[in-house]
């Protein structure tokens, strides 16, 4: 009997608690206020969650062969600039004034390499965190891109201003004046002819005008995934793409002498885009991107001389049906699903030199 009023107590008195928490709740006494910071505590506990949750996700992350791959910190450090430097600041490059007023306030990230494992930083980096600001990358299919950004943060310790102003392409930018790509954001990364920077991105000198302006659109209005691109495109009217498009189409890089060598082997990769392999029901790539992929049909882009790297991760894509594009886009989903990863490795170096296509002829691969 005794027993049960006592515990008849201890549960009206939690209620109790439960009604004043929501009482003081409703009544606005909890502060929500950016400008009084965090007690102590709170930040420490906040934190402290924070930490655990990144820890135990990062349990089911298997970090690729190769995490510090200097393409991959090229890759994405032009996005960092636009997107992360704002709020974290960089080597020789402030964050801008705003971000010094959240709560909590954003780290400088020097260190962030040191405090945590390369499957931590992709937890953190692909899905952000709750509470603080720190948003998720805006593509989920792109693990890729993810990683890429992990690279450049395990980089960053040894960066200096100089090194940093050269891979964001701040530099790049400032050379190239008020020139039209250099306003819409473009030369950061692609430079004004478009070349591969040493296979950092796609080569879209040259390339048709009519694809260019197509998948641009794409991007921009979210049917293809790039966290990359979609940010670099979110801005940009359609005139503008336009423009765009017939700027690049009208250059022609330098074919990149530092692009990585491919050791697959390239014969298989020439077989396969002239004849498909019918036995896989994969057709021939020459069909529709013309001889060697150089020739394409409208609409269509050309593949020859393209980056080996860039071709092989959207070949994964599409096999995975995670690449998107425009209403043809469903055709390649279909031509990847019968290629196997070696065959995607051939495929792309045979396309990446120009193999039967003649685009390298008179020039210096
Ligand atoms: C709007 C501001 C904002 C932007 C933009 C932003 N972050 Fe953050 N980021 C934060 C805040 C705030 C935290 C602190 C989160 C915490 O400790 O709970 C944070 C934490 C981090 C951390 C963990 C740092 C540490 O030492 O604990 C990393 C790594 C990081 N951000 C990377 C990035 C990258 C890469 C980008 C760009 C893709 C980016 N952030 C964009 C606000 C931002
Ligand atoms: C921060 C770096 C960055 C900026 C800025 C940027 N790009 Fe890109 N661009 C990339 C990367 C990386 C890719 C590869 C995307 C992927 O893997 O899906 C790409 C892909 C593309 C493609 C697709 C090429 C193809 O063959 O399908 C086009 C077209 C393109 N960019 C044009 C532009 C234009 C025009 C601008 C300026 C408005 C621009 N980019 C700004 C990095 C950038
Ligand atoms: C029936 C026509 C067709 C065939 C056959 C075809 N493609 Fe495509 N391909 C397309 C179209 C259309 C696109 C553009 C899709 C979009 O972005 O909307 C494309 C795009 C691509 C791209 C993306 C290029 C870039 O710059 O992002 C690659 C890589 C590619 N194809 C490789 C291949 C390979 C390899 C084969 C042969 C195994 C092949 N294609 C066969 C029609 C075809």
């Amino acid at each position: 009997m005794n027993r049960k009023i006592r515990l008849r107590h201890l549960i009206y008195g939690l209620a109790g608690l439960a009604a004043a928490a929501l009482v003081a709740l409703w009544a606005g006494l909890m502060p929500v206020t950016a400008s009084s910071g965090h007690w102590r505590i709170t930040a420490w506990a906040l934190h402290w969650v924070m930490q655990n949750s990144v820890r135990t996700d990062a349990l089911f992350v298997e970090p690729p062969d190769e995490v510090d791959d200097p393409v991959l910190v090229r890759r994405a450090a032009g996005h960092f600039d636009t997107a992360c430097r704002f709020c974290h600041g960089a080597p020789g490059a402030p964050a801008g004034p705003l971000p010094f007023n959240m709560t909590p306030r954003p780290p400088g990230l020097g260190h962030a390499a040191h405090a945590w494992s390369p499957a931590e930083l992709f937890r953190i980096v692909g899905h952000g965190v709750k509470f603080s600001g720190m948003p998720a990358w805006p593509a989920p299919a792109r693990d890729d891109e993810v990683w890429a950004m992990v690279a450049f943060l395990r980089a960053l310790p040894q960066m200096a201003g100089p090194d940093y102003a050269r891979l964001s392409g701040r530099a790049a930018t400032a050379d190239a004046g008020g020139s039209l790509p250099a306003r819409a954001g473009c030369v950061a990364c692609h430079g004004v002819d478009g070349g591969s920077h040493g296979g950092a991105v796609p080569v879209i000198g040259g390339q048709r005008a009519d694809y260019l302006a197509a998948t641009l659109t794409d991007f921009r209005d979210g049917r293809r995934a790039s966290g990359i691109m979609q940010v670099a495109t979110a801005g940009l009217d359609d005139d503008m793409i336009a423009r765009l498009a017939r700027h690049y189409a009208g250059r022609q890089p330098e074919p990149d002498p530092a692009a990585p060598a491919d050791p697959a082997e390239p014969a298989r990769g020439t077989a396969i885009i002239a004849d498909g392999m019918p036995e896989a029901r994969v057709p021939a790539c020459s069909a529709c991107h013309g001889a060697g992929g150089a020739d394409p049909k409208p609409g269509i882009p050309r593949l020859a001389g393209q980056n080996a790297g860039y071709l092989a991760t959207q070949l994964q894509l599409w096999r995975a049906g995670t690449r998107g594009g425009g209403p043809r886009a469903e055709v390649m989903t279909r031509a990847a699903s019968g290629l196997s990863d070696a065959d995607i490795r051939a495929v792309a170096a045979a396309l990446a030199r120009g193999d039967g296509s003649g685009v390298y002829e008179g020039r210096q691969p």
